[in-house]
């Protein structure tokens, strides 16, 4: 009969026992090889492809709470596509790609086919990933540098209007002290001491306090801005979400459509010059924690003044020259940060909502300001910022009453 049983039998009748437990330990083996896989430590599973319930529609829906949009980001989806190799933000050039397609053709769906197309591009990688992060607004450092001078006449408008939104991660870096706005305001106000002229070690002294209190701060992202620029905040936590804060990211709008160059004086005596591409400070920019922690030897507790000094450039400048030059980064562009040097009559009524910051013409170009039809007239609201902020939070208890014409 079955030949695996002959010499096991005639060993059982040697010792004697009991048919029944030779028949029990061949059950009780069966059972130990059945539950073999269930013993394998629970680590493999994970490799293991697993369907990943759709996260984004419900968050990315206009689900407020309390004015603050949250959108998911899974971290495994970047992850994957840099095959887990977090060093080297991979995916940026997908994503600088889709950017510059919808500047090009279109601005109506500017995020939303980028996202769309990341999310796409990567949908069959998205197995494996552990864990799900969720950017909020709370995670973003934003910095809004301004001068005594115009704590008044542009401060002012931005803490009625964006900055309302964001007071907890709004921080102010002027050069006086001013308690009447502090008293009024709920945001931080950092006094930097710098000089109040607008000369590079000005600008640059203020940077260099910008980036220590961000560090010190243990947001994800650094973003950067002027105090004539308006921040579309949903829009600014969009874009951000396509990324992961341990990438290196750079983000922002190269003010000329050429690399800069200089004389490299930082690696070498100045005889050979580099060239890089820098984001435009007046238009604002945005860089993950992980790469703002890699600018650190240079950017850290003064440094920055004194990278500053050696190249002999501006403050934005400055940052590009770190990230690109030194650091071997690629600024990733987008159109969607936007600097009074630009037209920004010319920007389509209808994307003016889905652009990240927006700015105004100063005092030599009034007119300057991006078209939109709201509550405000040109007269009562000449930078449109308050036209912008009611269509965005049509509840303000300072906008008019009267439903906004961009839709229904
Ligand atoms: C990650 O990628 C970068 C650039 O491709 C490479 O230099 C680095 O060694 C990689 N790191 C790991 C841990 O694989
Ligand atoms: C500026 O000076 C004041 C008074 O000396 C000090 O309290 C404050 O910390 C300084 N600010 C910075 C950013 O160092």
């Amino acid at each position: 009969m079955n030949p695996l049983h002959w010499p096991v039998r005639m060993h059982i009748a040697s010792v004697g026992v009991s048919k029944f437990c030779f028949l029990f330990s061949l059950v009780f083996c069966g059972l130990l090889l059945l539950l073999i896989p269930a013993l394998q430590p629970p680590a493999r599973q994970v490799d293991l492809p697993q369907p990943r319930p759709q996260v984004r529609p419900t968050h990315a829906s206009p689900s407020h709470h309390a004015g603050v949009p949250v959108v998911s980001v899974h971290v495994g989806e970047l992850d994957s596509a840099t095959g887990l190799n977090r060093s080297s933000a991979v995916p940026r050039g997908s994503i600088e790609a889709d950017i510059t397609r919808n500047d090009n053709h279109s601005h109506k769906k500017g995020m939303d086919s980028q996202g769309g197309a990341l999310h796409g591009g990567n949908g069959g990688r998205l197995s494996g990933s552990r864990s799900e992060d969720l950017l909020e607004l709370k995670d973003i450092f934003i910095a809004v540098k301004t001068t005594r001078k115009y704590h008044k006449s542009r401060l002012e408008l931005l803490i009625h209007t964006w900055v309302s939104q964001a007071k907890e991660q709004t921080y102010i870096f002027t050069d006086g002290e001013d308690k009447e706005l502090l008293m009024r305001t709920g945001t931080d106000i950092i006094n930097t001491n710098c000089s109040a002229a607008h000369t590079r070690q000005a600008l640059c002294c203020k940077m260099s306090v910008e980036y220590d209190k961000f560090i010190e701060s243990q947001k994800k992202w650094f973003c950067h801005v002027d105090d004539d620029n308006y921040v579309i905040l949903p829009s600014l936590l969009r874009l951000l979400s396509s990324y992961h804060h341990s990438q290196d990211v750079y983000l922002g709008r190269p003010s000329l459509d050429h690399p800069i160059e200089a004389a490299e004086r930082v690696k070498s005596d100045g005889s050979v010059s580099v060239k890089f591409w820098f984001a435009t400070g007046g238009a604002g920019f945005c860089i993950s924690r992980g790469l703002a922690l890699k600018m650190s030897p240079w950017a850290s507790l003064g440094n920055f003044i004194s990278t500053a000094e050696k190249i002999r450039l501006p403050d934005d400048c400055t940052i590009g020259y770190i990230i690109e030059a030194l650091l071997e980064v690629t600024l990733t562009h987008t159109h969607l940060f936007h600097s009074h040097l630009e037209n920004l009559q010319k920007l389509p009524t209808d994307t003016v909502l889905e652009q990240v910051t927006l700015s105004y013409g100063g005092f030599e170009n009034r007119r300057n300001v991006v078209s939109i039809v709201g509550g405000f007239s040109l007269a009562e609201d000449p930078t449109r910022f308050k036209t912008v902020h009611c269509l965005l939070y049509p509840h303000t208890d300072w906008c008019p009453k009267l439903k906004p014409r961009y839709k229904n």
